[in-house]
C-alpha cells in the first residue's frame, strides 16, 4: 500500500477524494492489493474419465452461495422464496440468504416499513444510507417527501406497507446490477404475493420496469395503471410514479406525482 501523507490537510483532501467517489464505507479493517491477489483459475477442458472437476475458487470474504453464477443463486433465491408462508417467515429467510453479496456491505437488512394488511403497497429501488442504518426502507429524505405525498391523499405509514426490489444497501449508493435484483426478485414478488395489497405502486423507473416488466422509461408509463401478476395467479392494480429521490432533484415534477397520487385515491375510493 502507498504511504499515506502525515499532514491532517493532505489526510482530508484524501478523505474527500474518496467521498466524492462515492466510497462512503469500510469494507475491511485493512486494505487489500486486489491487483496482487491470485485470479481464479479457469478450469480446463477434462480429458476423458479424468476426475470430477474442481469448483473455481470463491472470491475472498463472500460465502460460497454469493459467488455463485446469477442464474443458479436467482434459482435459489426463488426455491428458498417460495418456502416462505408469512412475510415474518421471508424475512428471516431473506436474513438468512447469503446469494446475494450487497448484504455483505451493507449494516442492515431493509425489509419493510409500514402495515402490511393496508390496500396498498408501495416499492422503491433499494435502501440509501439511512435506510441501511436503521433498517427500514424509506427514512430519509426520500421517505420524509414520500411520507408528505401519503399525507396528501389522507395516507399514512400505518395505512401502507413499504418495501424495495433490493433489500440491501448498494455500495456508495449505486444502482443495483441486474444480477443483484434478478438475485432479490424472488423475495420482492413473494413478499408482494403474502402482503396482498389490492394496489402497488412502483416509484421509480427500475420498480416499474423490473414488477411489470415495462420497456419504457418512467416518463412514459407513470400514471398508467398495470397488472401485476402474482406467481399464484393473483392480478393486482400497479401504478408506475415518479421516485421521491428524482422529485427532490427535479421539483418541478411533482405535480406529475400529485396527479399520479390522486389517480391512486380516485382508485382506493372506487372512482377508478
Ligand atoms: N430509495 C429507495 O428506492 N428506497 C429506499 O428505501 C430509500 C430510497
Amino acid at each position: 500500500m502507498q504511504d499515506l501523507p502525515s499532514d491532517r490537510d493532505a489526510l482530508q483532501a484524501l478523505l474527500d477524494f474518496h467521498v466524492e467517489a462515492g466510497v462512503d464505507l469500510a469494507l475491511d479493517e485493512t486494505p487489500h492489493d486486489r491487483f496482487a491477489e491470485r485470479k481464479p483459475e479457469v478450469a480446463k477442458p477434462q480429458p476423458p474419465k479424468a476426475s470430477p472437476a474442481q469448483p473455481a475458487p470463491s472470491p475472498r470474504a463472500l460465502p460460497k452461495a454469493a459467488a455463485s453464477a446469477p442464474e443458479e443463486v436467482a434459482g435459489m433465491a426463488r426455491e428458498q422464496a417460495r418456502h416462505a408462508q408469512s412475510l415474518e417467515e421471508l424475512e428471516a429467510i431473506l436474513a438468512g440468504f447469503d446469494g446475494c453479496a450487497l448484504k455483505f456491505s451493507a449494516k442492515n437488512l431493509a425489509f419493510a416499513d409500514g402495515n402490511p394488511e393496508g390496500r396498498v403497497m408501495l416499492v422503491g429501488e433499494a435502501p440509501g444510507a439511512d435506510e441501511d442504518r436503521i433498517g427500514k426502507p424509506f427514512m430519509g429524505r426520500s421517505g420524509q417527501l414520500l411520507d408528505r405525498m401519503l399525507a396528501t391523499i389522507g395516507l399514512d405509514r400505518s395505512q401502507v406497507y413499504v418495501a424495495n426490489i433490493v433489500p440491501w444497501r448498494p455500495p456508495g449508493n449505486r444502482t443495483p446490477t441486474p444480477q443483484e435484483i434478478a438475485i432479490c426478485k424472488p423475495f420482492i414478488a413473494r413478499q408482494i404475493e403474502l402482503a396482498s395489497p389490492e394496489f402497488v405502486l412502483c416509484l421509480g423507473g427500475p420498480a416499474a420496469q423490473n414488477l411489470l416488466g415495462i420497456k419504457e422509461g418512467i416518463l412514459r408509463s407513470r400514471g398508467r395503471w398495470f397488472t401485476y401478476k402474482t406467481e399464484d395467479g393473483r392480478e393486482i392494480k400497479a401504478l408506475p410514479t415518479l421516485h421521491p429521490a428524482y422529485l427532490l432533484r427535479q421539483p418541478l415534477q411533482k405535480r406529475l406525482g400529485w396527479r399520479d397520487f390522486q389517480a391512486l385515491k380516485r382508485a382506493l375510493d372506487g372512482r377508478e
